[in-house]
């Protein structure tokens, strides 16, 4: 902990990496800059390629910086000539990002195409839908073509369908988009729970978690509503790069069990996120990095 405090007060630690915010990477040490700490954490499978942790002292700052980060993303994928495909998930934190995301005048959003990385089985506005929400504040002014928003709840009688069914339409979705024979998206966001969900991933239900599969559904979600899909993370661990937003005291512990715990994935849902051959980063405020040791 006392590096992370040592980063926020005085963004120096004696090199010049050392801002607020600034990254502290996992991987091979021949990818670090010099001087920087690479620092023992337990966890997460081992073939994954990079592991970054990037705390903020406010949970506004987290958002920008995240915001700069898409929109370098979006415009690195437009300027190689193709989308940017991105998975967008629901809750606080995430909502405040799509809030900052659109508030800026940089954002190259014909690039964009965006997907979801869970949803609530519910119509398009219904006041919980993760696409409302997005649509509430990402895209209050419409900056997306409607053919490049891939809900996933697209039924129009969500309440009655057949769970699988909207699961496998998904999956067909998701394989149009992105390539039948290796789907993958080119980043997908996060957020964490406080009993250490992502996505509607939760913890207890690992056998739930299918690595054949894109997407399953959920019929019992602790978190309300309970029907729900989610995308797997055998699909997700497929992107290019995953962010993981995480803010509030109350997520404190899932992210120490999560970071720190012991190996138990069933547990903690979020240690099975291993991007293969992409990058995993963490944002943090303070006081959701309130529990970490290291
Ligand atoms: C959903 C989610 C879920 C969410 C976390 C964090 O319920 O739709 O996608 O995984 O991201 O529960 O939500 P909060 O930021 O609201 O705690």
């Amino acid at each position: 902990m006392l590096w992370v405090m040592d980063i926020l007060k005085s963004g120096a630690l004696g090199a010049p990496w050392a801002s607020e915010g600034q990254s502290l990477s996992l991987g091979a040490a021949s990818d670090y800059p010099p001087g920087v700490t690479c620092y023992p954490f337990s966890l997460m499978a081992k073939d994954v390629r990079q592991v970054r942790t990037r705390i903020f002292t406010q949970g506004d700052a987290l958002c920008q910086s995240l915001a700069t980060t898409i929109v370098e993303e979006a415009r690195a994928c437009q300027a190689a000539g193709g989308s940017y495909r991105l998975a967008l998930t629901g809750g606080t934190t995430p909502r405040r990002l799509y809030t900052a995301l659109a508030a800026r005048h940089d954002v190259p959003w014909g690039a964009l195409e965006l997907f979801w990385s869970d949803e609530r089985a519910v119509a398009l506005d219904h006041a919980d839908s993760n696409y409302r929400m997005v649509r509430e504040t990402l895209l209050a002014r419409d900056p997306v073509a409607a053919d490049r928003l891939h809900p996933m709840v697209a039924a129009s009688d969500p309440d009655d369908a057949d769970l699988e069914e909207l699961a496998a339409d998904y999956e067909r979705v998701l394989r149009d988009a992105t390539g039948a024979d290796a789907p993958a998206l080119d980043a997908v966001l996060l957020g964490l729970g406080p009993d250490g969900h992502i996505a509607s991933l939760f913890p207890g239900e690992g056998e739930r978690d299918r690595p054949d599969r894109l997407v399953v559904a959920v019929r019992d979600s602790p978190k309300p509503p309970p029907r729900r899909l989610t995308l797997t993370s055998a699909f997700i661990n497929r992107s290019a790069t995953v962010h993981l937003i995480v803010t509030g005291a109350s997520k404190a512990d899932a992210v120490r069990g999560t970071l720190e715990g012991p190996h138990d994935p069933d547990r903690w849902p979020g240690q099975r996120l291993a991007p293969a051959h992409g990058t995993l980063t963490w944002w943090l405020d303070a006081a959701a990095a309130s529990r970490l040791r290291q």
